[in-house]
């Protein structure tokens, strides 16, 4: 154990589903990001000074036509095949059949899971007695996660996220991984999954405005990017995001490099959603917006005609790394519990639910790439981008092929036996199978990140 890194305090822990946000109302709505409004150089790969200016400002860059679309025309092909879209009897060159989907899809959606719950059971329902939750609870990400999101019926496709042929022409396209490396700096950690794609359906006249939802994702990424899929024009749901609110949170984490929020940070994120304008990412297909990752956001409104396609990815440096962000569900009545930075996870002992009982649900966000905790607990910086690159150096190529965590974790995700290509995903598994009952309700996860590197913490 490195001291000089792992000596501060340990925070409480959170659900590592959860996102920071606050309850006040955002004022403002978002202005399209239109190419002439762009710096100097967005039309080609690299890092001019006016777009380094502007990330060290405002937290983004936008790069137009960075991958080319042919690259990832057969994923779209593939996506016109999955359930959500052939269920619904959608046409692929008829709009009027692409309207509010949702009242075509199941409550109940299962579909490209394997039955490896817990080990060897199906997939759990909201009714389905359950080996180690209550009835009910969350089973994490589906594949398939289909919702109603404020007005708009909205598919996050997950399990191609993990695909490798999607992830090679998206987060870890060259050009992509290019622009990382020169924001950054390496050792850039190549993603092995992104969190996949999302389309936002076009709605009913009928139905109420859609509306933001400003928040920001509470986990480890250092670059959120996103990729245009199909053209996306104002007010269709283009990726909403509030330019320098990264800038605006920072210091007021008390974590450099995790997102640990402290009694300032509510008061940092009202200010943001009264005072900062925010942009809708607006562009044609193959546009990429590379933003700061403790940049606020939200999805975007949409009142158009067409499907909002867009990518999502997680992008890090390679850093030694802390816990996997692990949760566990209550039983009995008892409460959801999540493991700390130190790998702790305390089940209360004075409550109906049996703190040693190990046959107990245990997930993580499965969705990102960047699921473990950095080990460097340093408070914020001077400077937010004391360890970014920002264009000083020119990319070298240090780009590294680090384990993924579900391998370090031997967690199974990839589609596998009948499951075909875009499903899959990490199911439950049980708390006993993953960490060690100390007594006192205290369960104490064993640290594999850094094994690759030939540390053992
Ligand atoms: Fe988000």
């Amino acid at each position: 154990m490195n001291q000089s890194v792992n000596d501060r305090p340990t925070p409480p822990p959170v659900d590592p589903e959860d996102a920071f946000h606050t309850s006040t109302k955002e004022t403002l709505l978002p202005l399209p990001t239109t190419p002439d409004l762009d710096p100097p150089g967005a039309d080609r790969i690299g890092l001019t000074p006016a777009e380094v200016d502007q990330f060290r400002e405002f937290g983004y860059v936008i790069k137009r036509g960075l991958v080319p679309p042919a690259e990832f025309a057969a994923i779209i092909d593939f996506w016109w095949q999955q359930p959500p879209v052939v269920s619904t009897g959608a046409v692929r060159d008829d709009p009027g059949t692409w309207i509010s989907p949702r009242r075509y899809w199941p409550r109940d959606n299962r579909w490209g899971l394997e039955d490896n719950w817990m080990g060897s059971h199906p997939w759990p329902g909201p009714t389905d007695p359950r080996p180690g939750a209550n009835i009910g609870e969350r089973v994490g990400r589906l594949p398939f996660k289909l919702t109603r999101d404020r007005a708009n019926d909205v598919w996050r496709w997950h399990g191609i996220g993990h695909d490798p042929a999607f992830v090679e022409v998206s987060a870890a396209h060259p050009s992509v991984l290019h622009m990382v490396e020169l924001l950054l700096g390496g050792p850039v950690k190549r993603p092995r999954r992104s969190r996949g794609i999302y389309a936002l359906f076009p709605k009913d006249p009928s139905e109420p405005a859609s509306r933001l939802g400003p928040h920001m994702d509470d986990n480890p990424t250092e670059l959120l990017v996103s990729m245009i899929l199909e053209d996306i024009g104002p007010r269709e749901g283009g990726f909403t995001l509030y330019p320098g609110s990264a800038q605006a949170l920072y210091p007021t984490s008390a974590q450099a490099l995790n997102w640990v929020a402290t009694e300032h940070s509510p008061a940092a994120m009202d200010d943001v959603k009264a005072n900062i304008q925010p942009i809708e990412f607006t562009g044609k297909a193959g546009d990429v917006v590379f933003c700061h990752g403790w940049t606020v956001h939200s999805a975007g409104i949409h009142d158009g005609k067409r499907i909002r396609m867009a990518a999502f990815h997680d992008l890090n440096k390679v850093r030694r790394r802390g816990h996997l962000r692990w949760t566990a569900a209550g039983k009995h009545g008892g409460p959801r519990v999540n493991c700390d930075m130190d790998g702790i996870l305390t089940i209360p002992v004075d409550g109906v639910d049996d703190p040693a009982d190990g046959w107990r649900e245990v997930t993580q966000q499965w969705l990102v790439d960047s699921n473990e905790f950095v080990l460097d607990r340093s408070p914020p910086f001077d400077d937010m981008f004391k360890q970014w690159n920002l264009g000083r150096q020119e990319a070298a190529g240090h780009i590294v092929k680090e384990p993924a965590w579900w391998e370090k974790y031997n967690m199974p995700l990839l589609p596998a036996g009948s499951v075909p290509r875009g499903g899959g995903g990490v199911p439950a598994a049980p708390l006993t199978s993953v960490a060690t009952y100390e007594g006192d309700g205290r369960w104490r996860f064993p640290l594999k990140g850094n094994n690759w590197m030939g540390q053992v913490e």
